[in-house]
């Protein structure tokens, strides 16, 4: 699928100051495309502009939003975007957990949870109905919605997550086939592990991406399937588990919730630490 009639226009990147989001930033100003960066912190958002701008000689618009917020933020974000032309509409911005855990001991769960419900859930929804008219008028458009593996594998220990991006595949399947007519492509971005804050790995492996391999690799997927792991290795990985998960669902389970179940621990040994030092009066800063 070619951008090309979008070179006029902006391009809409929601969380677009790190990882994936910023690497969607940066692919699509490489093309010469000029890209709204919306994102929670103002300085970096002003950082991450400038240097888009002199790498690539496009325009942007920054737009200062907590997504974990309530519904008011959208009247906000209607108000700065009025006007514009929106060719893409990228839904990158999500968060997690902070560790792998039990629904019920989940720090602040209640709280937490209509936070990541806001984040990962009805930002998806709202930027959609923000955009989605001026593109069925002009008839193009492109949304991508970054849901997550996890959507569609079991993911004990990260239960509220999972589920937030099963939301993202189920509204992107059908918003799809509700606005293909009018010749607006919609597609659900299902990425395994990423090099980025969010996941915690920083550097990259055989199935663990840097966000800018993830994202090149992805846009060769475009207009080509509706569902995209994106990354070749996620693609394999993705659908070996999900053939797995239809013959012996048991063994998949077991292989994540073994997985994550060490994850939880490590990060409980760490915050016991973390609580002892500070109880002996130890800086862990440095240990961060
Ligand atoms: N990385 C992975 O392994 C992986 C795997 C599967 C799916 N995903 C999905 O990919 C997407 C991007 O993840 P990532 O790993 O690239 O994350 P990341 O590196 O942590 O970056 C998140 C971006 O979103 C912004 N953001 C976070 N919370 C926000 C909020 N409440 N309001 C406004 N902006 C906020 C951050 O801005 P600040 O820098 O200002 O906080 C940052 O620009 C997410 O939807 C995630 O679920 C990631």
């Amino acid at each position: 699928m070619t951008l090309t009639f979008c070179l006029f226009f902006f391009q809409v990147v929601t969380g677009a100051t790190d990882g994936i989001g910023r690497a969607y930033a940066e692919e699509l100003a490489s093309h010469g495309l000029n890209i709204v960066l919306i994102s929670r912190s103002p300085y970096k958002l002003q950082n991450v502009a400038a240097e888009i701008e002199s790498q690539y000689k496009v325009k942007t618009k920054i737009i200062d939003v907590d997504f974990t917020s309530g519904i008011e933020i959208y009247d906000r974000i209607k108000k700065e975007i009025e006007g514009l032309e929106i060719g893409v509409l990228i839904n990158n911005v999500g968060m997690s957990y902070a560790y792998p855990e039990y629904l019920a001991e989940v720090p602040n769960a209640t709280e937490f949870s209509q936070s990541l419900i806001n984040c990962n859930v009805v930002s998806v929804t709202q930027m959609c109905i923000l955009v989605l008219r001026q593109m069925v008028e002009r008839k193009k458009g492109l949304i991508l919605n970054v849901s997550s593996a996890s959507a569609v594998l079991p993911t004990p220990l990260m239960t509220m997550y999972s589920s937030t991006k099963a939301y993202v595949y189920k509204f992107s399947e059908d918003l799809a086939l509700e606005y293909a007519p009018f010749g607006i492509t919609i597609q659900c971005v299902l990425p395994g592990f990423v090099v980025s804050k969010m996941s915690r790995y920083k550097k990259p492996a055989f199935r663990i991406p840097l966000p800018r391999d993830f994202v090149r690799g992805h846009m060769r997927t475009l207009g080509l399937e509706f569902a995209s792991a994106g990354f070749w290795v996620h693609k394999i990985l993705l659908g070996y588990y999900t053939k797995l998960n239809t013959v012996s669902p048991s063994t998949v389970v077991n292989v994540t919730f073994t997985n994550l179940s060490g994850t939880r621990q490590r990060a409980l040994r760490r915050l016991q630490m973390q609580r002892e030092q500070q109880e002996n009066g130890i800086d862990t800063a440095k240990d961060k």
